[in-house]
């Protein structure tokens, strides 16, 4: 793939965020490096979450495992989105069993002063030395994805002090004290969009933005409270002229205004069919994912059944990355991983996917 055409890139995964043609479908995972993997939790037992992502020798280990295991078209950074609220004075940890917790979360507007301004490039140096050491040890052809999260998903951590299923205090600032909680996503997509792009000048070839959760929000919300802030992000992504996936879990009904808030790819669950996205979103857009990630633990024929039909609802459009809903699950065979990739390799080579 180096002959190529000047100007365009030659690796799969970024053509496919630009939707030019492919020779076949790009595949990666996301948490495609984590504790499924046996050479990840054996160097847990040594190391933190925490450790591991401050280390960049580390991190970029991690990162690559997946691409030495799984021959995927993407390497993902191993990093956190909560990482950036930590400079921000969060007392953020990872609790075996509960996920991230912060002692002192961000619940009204005396809270909001305490949080401090970051220098990101100082602060986070880390991030981008890891992404320095990954880039030039990825194999040819294999891309460089940076990533942040959105101003609400990472904002629900901060004020929810952990992991909520109905974002009861997250809603009731933005309900009770709308002030407060504009001022904390001004902030949010200051830092974070600060953070992105000291990442694409570290190295990294497209960003993500995991809105993860954001499909708590009817589309009145999204538009009031959320969507100039994501808006704020994409632009300064656009300006470097990197493209940038904007994902999210539960997003039927949002789709087309979070695409209005930007991002060259939109990444969609297995709630909503990838021809059902298309049409909300418009042709002109890529589509990333959405094989549901407990279809890894299925059968092989259930799971050979799962992958086909994202393939066909996908029909060989330009700009598909093949990928989950959301991410793999610790109890996920690696076998089965591998298993899925081929099948996708194998099924897409030529655009073969469009006769199966
Ligand atoms: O391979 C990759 O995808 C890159 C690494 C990555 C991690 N976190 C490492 C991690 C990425 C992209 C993330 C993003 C992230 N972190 C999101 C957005 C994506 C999503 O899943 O919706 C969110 C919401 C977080 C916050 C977070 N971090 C939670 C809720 C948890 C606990 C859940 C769990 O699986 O335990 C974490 C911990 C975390 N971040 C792990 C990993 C590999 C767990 C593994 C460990 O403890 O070693």
């Amino acid at each position: 793939m180096s002959e190529g055409i000047p100007g365009e890139p030659s690796e799969r995964f970024l053509r496919a965020c630009q939707r030019l043609p492919v020779d076949r479908t790009p595949v990666w995972f996301m948490r495609q490096a984590g504790r499924y993997m046996a050479e990840y939790r054996e160097l847990r037992q040594k190391h933190s979450l925490l450790e591991i992502c401050k280390q960049p020798e580390l991190a970029a280990q991690v990162t690559l495992q997946p691409i030495e295991r799984l021959g995927v078209d993407a390497a993902i950074l191993f990093a956190d989105i909560l990482l950036p609220l930590i400079p921000m004075g969060a007392q953020l940890e990872f609790v075996e069993g509960r996920g991230p917790v912060i002692a002192n979360p961000v619940r009204s507007k005396a809270d909001l002063t305490r949080l401090r301004p970051v220098n990101v490039e100082a602060q986070l140096d880390y991030v981008m030395e890891a992404l320095r050491i990954v880039r030039p040890m990825l194999p040819d052809g294999v891309a460089l994805i940076g990533f942040a999260g959105a101003p609400f998903t990472v904002g629900s951590y901060l004020i929810e002090g952990g992991p909520t299923r109905k974002f009861e205090r997250t809603k009731s600032l933005m309900y009770s004290d709308p002030q407060s909680w504009h001022a904390l996503m001004e902030r949010l997509a200051g830092t974070l969009s600060d953070y992105l792009v000291a990442q694409i000048e570290a190295g990294a070839q497209a960003v993500q933005i995991f809105d993860s959760w954001v499909g708590a929000l009817g589309p009145a919300d999204y538009v009031e409270y959320v969507q100039p802030y994501s808006k704020f992000i994409f632009e300064r992504v656009r300006q470097t002229g990197v493209p940038a996936i904007h994902f999210g879990t539960g997003t039927s009904t949002l789709l087309p205004l979070m695409h209005e808030a930007g991002g060259e790819v939109m990444g969609v669950d297995w709630r909503i069919p990838l021809d059902r996205a298309w049409e909300l979103v418009g042709a002109d857009v890529g589509l990333q994912g959405n094989l549901d990630p407990t279809a890894l633990l299925a059968p092989r024929p259930v799971l050979q059944r799962q992958v086909k039909r994202v393939l066909r609802e996908a029909g060989g459009r330009l700009g598909h990355i093949f990928n989950l809903g959301h991410g793999i699950l610790p109890s996920t065979p690696v076998e089965h991983v591998q298993w899925a990739v081929e099948l996708v390799q194998n099924s897409t080579e030529h655009g073969q996917e469009l006769g199966t």
